[in-house]
């Protein structure tokens, strides 16, 4: 199993990829969405889902010819959020990996129960929406909300559809490296 300074390693390795199709890189996108969390109070086993909700379009596997894949435009789901919630889970515990993995469902239940969100999202979104089951039938949307860490994984993505800035940038890589660490330390050593 992978060590938690290990997700740091990876990022520096592969952060500079670009998150395809939305004109931001994999490591922009984590930081908007960790500083968006952030700037709305969430715990910190929250934030740090936020930072790292897309970590599993970094594992081994994921990315071709020094970019990031974009599975939707070859057609195929690449299941990023199941991928990361087994790694962060024995790491971090639920409250940080549930979210994760939940992410994408959380799109699902928002299309089906906002028409509008449909509009707010951005083309791979919508493009991977299909691919990814749907909008969710009313039956499924009901149950899916009932369950722990939905309203966490509703709360992620709203940060995580805002989080496609190409030009905002941490004034510091290190600074934001250093926040980074210390959620990762803190949601290792209380994790639940
Ligand atoms: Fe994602
Ligand atoms: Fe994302």
């Amino acid at each position: 199993m992978e060590h938690w300074q290990d997700l740091i390693t990876r990022f520096e390795r592969l952060g500079h990829l670009e998150y395809a199709g939305e004109g931001v890189t994999q490591w922009q996108h984590a930081w908007q969405c960790g500083q968006l969390a952030r700037d709305a109070y969430a715990p910190a086993p929250l934030q740090l889902a936020a930072w790292l909700h897309d970590i599993g379009h970094l594992l081994d596997g994921q990315f071709i010819d020094g970019k990031s894949d974009t599975p939707s435009l070859q057609g195929h789901d690449d299941r990023h959020e199941a991928r990361a919630a087994v790694l962060l889970e024995p790491l971090f515990g639920a409250a940080v990996a549930r979210p994760v993995a939940l992410h994408v469902e959380a799109k699902r239940y928002l299309v089906a129960r906002q028409p509008e969100y449909l509009a707010r999202l951005s083309e791979d979104s919508v493009r991977s929406l299909a691919l990814q089951g749907g909008p969710m039938a009313a039956a499924e949307a009901a149950q899916w909300r009932e369950q722990p860490h939905a309203e966490d994984a509703l709360r992620l993505r709203s940060w995580d559809d805002q989080a496609k800035r190409p030009e905002r940038w941490p004034a510091s890589r290190e600074h934001a490296l250093e926040q980074l660490y210390g959620l990762m330390a803190h949601c290792a050593g209380t994790k639940r």
